[in-house]
């Protein structure tokens, strides 16, 4: 999903690649991208007699280890290595692809609509140039920011890597209350949906910080306040995200241990 999602915003850009090789066991998976002629595809990066330039790994976190060994031929070009893969830190890389050029990047699900929201980390190796590429490839799809470690990238996965699931969680439970107000489903759907939709335009419409965002939809004595006094009774929904990021931070690590 991310690579395709990746890949098919770039190709919009004739300027940013001559020619895309996409290394897949799957050729079906380069289907949606073959009216492209500058795609090409191979089943094993063995296969691949080109010098790319830059290399992105997107494959699932339990795949890398498995094929990671199998880029150690490209190195004598020095590419710029890539990756999208949670859970492993720069030296991993390092130790499977000596003197590696690479920058972890750490995206989110809203790349698919350019909203993205992108961290980038680079390890010694790679260049000013490679750096400067790298966030220029990245902000074809959204936002970017560079981060100094591998922790601060994990800082970011718990935030805006996984952050999408807790707006689509707030959704769910706006649905489900709206049913339990009497609406029927389709109707609390469509509520719940474009409330968010609209909070999130307007937000990116707006220079106005969120705290002044939400004073102004919260009249004192109103219906708005009451509803927040009870979802931050003793603080609760600030403490509640806390701890929900704390897990994700402890998740990070067990998960980085296994590797
Ligand atoms: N999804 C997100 O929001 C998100 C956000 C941040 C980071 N990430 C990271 O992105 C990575 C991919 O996640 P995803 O959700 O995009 O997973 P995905 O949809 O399963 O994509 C994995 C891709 O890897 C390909 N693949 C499988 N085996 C391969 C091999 N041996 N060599 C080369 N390619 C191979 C698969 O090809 P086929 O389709 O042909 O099987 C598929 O296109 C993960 O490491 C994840 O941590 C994802």
């Amino acid at each position: 999903m991310m690579g395709s999602a990746l890949l098919q915003s770039w190709l919009k850009h004739d300027h940013l690649f001559s020619k895309v090789i996409v290394v897949t066991p799957h050729q079906e998976s380069v289907t949606p991208f073959q009216d492209a002629d500058r795609v090409c595809w191979f089943a094993h990066p063995g296969e691949v007699d080109l010098h790319p330039d830059i290399i992105l790994f997107a494959v699932k976190p339990q795949v890398l280890p498995q094929i990671i060994s199998l880029y150690q031929r490209f190195l004598t070009h020095n590419p710029l290595f890539l990756t999208v893969v949670a859970g492993f830190a720069r030296a991993f890389y390092e130790h499977a692809l000596p003197h590696v050029s690479l920058i972890r990047i750490m995206p989110n699900l809203p790349v698919r609509v350019h909203k993205g929201m992108s961290a980038l980390c680079a390890n010694a190796a790679a260049t000013p140039a490679q750096q400067q590429q790298c966030e220029s490839l990245m902000q074809q799809v959204g936002r970017v920011i560079w981060v100094e470690n591998d922790e601060q990238i994990d800082v970011v996965t718990a935030v805006a890597g996984c952050g999408p699931a807790y707006v689509y969680l707030l959704a769910e439970a706006l649905e489900k209350g709206a049913e339990h107000l009497g609406l029927d489903t389709e109707k609390a759907a469509l509520l719940a949906r474009q409330t968010i939709i609209g909070a999130a335009s307007y937000l990116e419409a707006t220079d106005q910080s969120v705290h002044s965002l939400r004073q102004q939809v919260t009249s004192p004595g109103g219906m708005t306040e009451a509803a927040v006094a009870i979802l931050q009774q003793n603080r609760q929904f600030d403490i509640m995200f806390k701890e929900a990021l704390n897990a994700a931070m402890i998740r990070a690590k067990q998960l980085q241990e296994r590797t």
